[in-house]
């Protein structure tokens, strides 16, 4: 694996709850590695991140529904896109397209930021209300000024 970071964790991304930020840091470094690993190691990283979207998605169409999350046609519609989109890429790297997987981890890094910010961060917010009855509280850290 590459140690270069172009997508980067920011607590900035942060929901306030805490099995589905663990999953979101977990995509970004997935989505960081398919842009920076060698392209011998690209079938591999995609494998992993074809997993983790797998999970990933899987598990919030899940909280979704046990909860009766009220827009979550769009949520999960927007999951499936991303999902045919993969499933595609991998179908192309197998016949030896390697940029093909670069374009798609640069659009996944232009993705994640509103999906987790419109949509993620409503569904944590439900989900925590309805446990906690609260909204979620979150403890990000003073970004670092460059
Ligand atoms: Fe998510
Ligand atoms: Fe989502």
């Amino acid at each position: 694996m590459s140690e270069s970071t172009i997508f980067g964790w920011h607590d900035q991304f942060l929901l306030g709850h805490a099995e589905m930020d663990e999953t979101h840091k977990e995509f970004v470094e997935l989505v960081n590695a398919l842009l920076t690993v060698s392209d011998a190691e690209l079938n591999s990283a995609l494998a992993a991140f074809s997993a983790h979207a797998e999970r990933h998605f899987a598990q919030e169409n899940e909280w979704m529904e046990k909860n009766d999350f009220p827009p979550r046609d769009c949520h999960i519609d927007e999951h499936n896109k991303v999902l045919a989109s993969v499933h595609d890429v991998q179908e192309q790297l197998a016949q030896g397209d390697v940029a093909i997987v670069r374009e798609l981890a640069k659009a996944l890094m232009d993705w994640f930021p509103s999906h987790a910010d419109y949509l993620d961060s409503a569904l944590a917010t439900w989900l925590v209300k309805r446990t906690h009855a609260g909204a979620p509280l979150v403890l990000r850290r003073n970004p670092v000024k460059a």
